[in-house]
């Protein structure tokens, strides 16, 4: 059994916690996970660390936990002498920090920890102390009753997500989805590598593009032809593989049989994106009610609507079966809403 823990951003913990929970449920493996608030303490047959970390775009660390004792015993006779030597190499460099999940900080308690392991680990090893850029870092948290001792490692993907925001794309628009909700959107959707992953309306591709970058095979429809000529760009720079980028409407889809595994779409809403029209609301309808005709058994949705849209209700109505609902706050006059559903 591996023992390990990742840590959430704070911004929506909610929309963080569900985008760990459909990993793991993709991951098939029997993760049992425990929240300390922004922690998710994790046992399970595999190793998940490296798999969150490249995946999830709300952790922003994860990692092994190496030991773990009661909190009073600050001795850290539980840790083992050989394990630390596994983890710290002679020829590494090594950094202990220290975290304390419960109230009142305690200062120095954390200290003394940091002290007397950082001296214990060099001892053992003759590895040294890099504060800066430490080939292995060495976190202990204290949780309400334990100290644990973890190998942390940080997310490399939070900052590949700000490289590949919409602004640094070859072409922008106002309306293109931000790369780390859109990332979260593909997790909730459960895009895996090749499968077939449907945005309705796809708009500039914010969405198609982490989906592709997961290595999935993409299908977009829009009515803008500017827009999809942007998302073409936006594709082909990004990658090299099958995608499929058409003119269409989203209420006739213009496809014959159920060749679809994941739907992530961001429908129409507010002012910059256009419905010739029509009202966003019944686009949404109409969409849904054709998902059925389009979706291969055990296929997932995730779609990020505006709160008064209601998307849930409607799905509900339809008989959907509501995997995650998460409300996110954008500014005062406009709340998304993120709703999965399987099928
Ligand atoms: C919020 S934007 C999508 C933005 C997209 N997620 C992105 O990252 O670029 C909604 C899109 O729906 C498109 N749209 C509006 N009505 C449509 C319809 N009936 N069928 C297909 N697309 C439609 C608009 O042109 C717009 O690009």
């Amino acid at each position: 059994m591996h023992t390990f823990f990742v840590t959430i951003s704070g911004e929506n913990i909610n929309l963080a916690k569900a985008e760990i929970d459909s990993l793991i449920g993709l991951a098939e493996t029997d993760a049992k996970v425990t929240w300390l608030g922004q922690l998710a303490y994790i046992e399970s047959t595999y190793d998940l660390t490296h798999f969150l970390l490249d995946r999830a775009a709300m952790t922003k660390e994860a990692g092994v936990v190496i030991g773990q004792g009661p909190l009073s015993d600050t001795s850290m006779e539980w840790l083992s002498d050989d394990v630390l030597m596994t983890c710290v190499k002679p020829t590494e460099t090594f950094s202990v920090r220290t975290k304390s999940l419960a109230a009142g900080r305690r200062v120095e308690q954390r200290e003394r920890l940091s002290v007397l392991l950082g001296a214990r680990i060099r001892n053992l090893t003759n590895a040294r102390v890099s504060l800066d850029k430490p080939d292995v870092k060495v976190l202990v948290i204290m949780t309400a009753d334990r100290t644990l001792v973890c190998i942390s490692n940080e997310s490399r993907l939070r900052q590949e997500l700000r490289l590949r925001e919409p602004g640094r794309r070859p072409f922008f628009h106002p309306s293109m989805m931000n790369s780390q909700l859109a990332r979260v959107i593909c997790n909730l959707a459960g895009v895996r590598s090749k499968a077939t992953v449907l945005d309705p309306f796809c708009g500039s591709g914010g969405i198609l593009c982490e989906a592709a970058t997961l290595g999935a095979k993409v299908l977009g429809w829009d009515l803008s032809w500017r827009l999809l000529m942007g998302a073409r760009k936006n594709l082909t720079e990004s990658l090299d593989r099958e995608t499929s980028v058409i003119q269409a409407d989203s209420r006739w889809p213009p496809l014959q049989a159920k060749q679809v595994d994941c739907i992530t779409t961001d429908p129409p809403y507010g002012r910059t994106s256009s419905t010739r029209g029509a009202k966003a609301i019944k686009l949404v309808l109409t969409f849904l009610e054709s998902i059925p005709e389009i979706v291969r058994e055990e296929g997932r949705l995730c779609i990020c609507g505006s709160h008064e849209m209601r998307i849930k209700e409607m799905m509900q109505d339809l008989g959907f079966a509501i995997k995650y609902h998460i409300l996110v706050p954008v500014h005062r006059g406009l709340t998304r809403e993120v709703t999965a559903a399987q099928f």
